[in-house]
């Protein structure tokens, strides 16, 4: 696997990479029929064949007809598949691309990205901001690798869908905590290892070269007072003990059986491991979970400063205190409906990734945001106070 922060070097290992993103694609659907790729299972989450669509059509926007000045392969049927455009509760009633002309036109498209990527040029010398480094490339692995989470959501909700081996083996790998963090996490209380982190300047953001997306951009300073962080992140018996004391709904998914709670996500009743990452819960019962603690939610800024010296990161992606703002100095690229559209105090940031991401997404400088109330999403929670 190429490395997160290393761009494709040639247009070979262009292709091996799309290869190996639509293979993953393909792969979290081959289980599912026809009729369950068109099911709207909640009016937050797109119908599977939406997303499908969505990931040829996005290709097709910009490696077929932005650099191959091509023309569409469903004329102006691209509208239906404009996120912006089609909130989530419609996409299961929109004219899309089903069923077998969906397959075909996910294999028609790819064959125009290849003929395409055959006749242009990707070095560092080249002028086009899109082809510099092969930037639009790695904008569509990404693209295409952060609907594998959203649909990995959906499936959350599909009774006896089985993750693909690959994928099983990614979450099993992040699950545990180290045997410490494990044995922190398992009784009630609250308290875990801390690292504390010196007041001072602490550059936050990607670097200019390499692929990031506009809103990680420009890498600049802030200044940050002393602060400490959880080593880790909360563990559900914690979180158990938390929702004994206060009353506070469960995480998502969570179901009561007998005197234990079970995960219920795609129709299974597992027990819950009270060593294992609380995840799919909303900002609101993040917040709640940390003043109970005796702690705060990070801002995103501290979570970045403090991002190389922590562990059992990757279960679930953490909640911050931070609005999802433009940084200093921002400029939108490639286009304004990535990030500009979503600014504002509405939607939270979160940091990380979980075990749904690929690894290629995940980055210390990369943004997730979301409204505070959603829990569909693998969200958890680590906790920080002042020093
Ligand atoms: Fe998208």
């Amino acid at each position: 696997m190429i490395p997160a922060d290393v761009l494709p070097q040639s247009k070979a290992a262009i292709a091996a990479a799309l290869a190996e993103a639509r293979e993953r694609t393909l792969g979290l659907v081959a289980p599912l029929d026809d009729e369950q790729l068109n099911t709207v299972y909640s009016p937050i989450l797109s119908p599977l064949a939406w997303d499908l669509g969505h990931i040829a059509n996005f290709e097709e926007l910009w490696l077929v007809q932005a650099i191959g000045g091509r023309e569409p392969l469903h004329g102006d049927r691209r509208r239906f598949y404009d996120a912006i455009e089609n909130p989530r509760k419609v996409r299961g009633e929109l004219p899309i691309l089903r069923d077998a002309e969906l397959r075909s036109y996910m294999a028609d498209v790819r064959d125009r990205t290849l003929d395409v990527l055959e006749g242009v040029e990707i070095g560092a010398g080249v002028e086009d901001p899109l082809l510099r480094d092969g930037f639009v490339y790695e904008m569509l692995l990404a693209h295409e690798l952060q609907h594998n989470e959203t649909m990995l959501q959906l499936l959350q909700l599909v009774d006896g869908y089985e993750l693909p081996p690959a994928i099983e083996a990614e979450r099993e790998l992040v699950v545990p905590l180290s045997p410490i963090s494990r044995q922190r996490n398992h009784g009630t209380a609250p308290a875990a290892e801390t690292v504390a982190i010196a007041a001072g300047e602490y550059e936050i953001g990607a670097p200019d070269r390499g692929f990031a997306y506009d809103n990680e951009r420009p890498r600049h300073t802030v200044e940050l007072a002393a602060f400490e962080i959880d080593r880790t992140p909360a563990g559900n018996g914690a979180y158990i003990a938390f929702m004994e004391e206060t009353g506070t709904e469960p995480p998502l998914y969570w179901d009561r059986d007998g005197d234990r709670w079970v995960d219920t996500a795609r129709g299974r009743r597992e027990p819950i491991d009270p060593a294992v990452p609380v995840i799919h819960v909303s900002w609101q019962q993040a917040d709640a979970f940390a003043r109970w603690a005796g702690k705060r939610l990070p801002t995103e800024f501290e979570w970045e400063a403090a991002r190389p010296q922590l562990d059992g990161l990757g279960h679930g992606w953490e909640w911050t205190s931070s609005d999802f703002l433009a940084y200093p100095g921002f400029e939108a690229f490639p286009y304004r409906e990535y990030s500009e559209v979503f600014f504002g105090e509405e939607h939270r940031v979160l940091r990380g990734s979980s075990w749904a991401t690929h690894p290629r997404v995940a980055r210390p400088s990369f943004r997730n945001w979301d409204l505070p109330q959603r829990n569909q999403i693998f969200s958890g929670i680590r906790c920080a106070r002042n020093a």
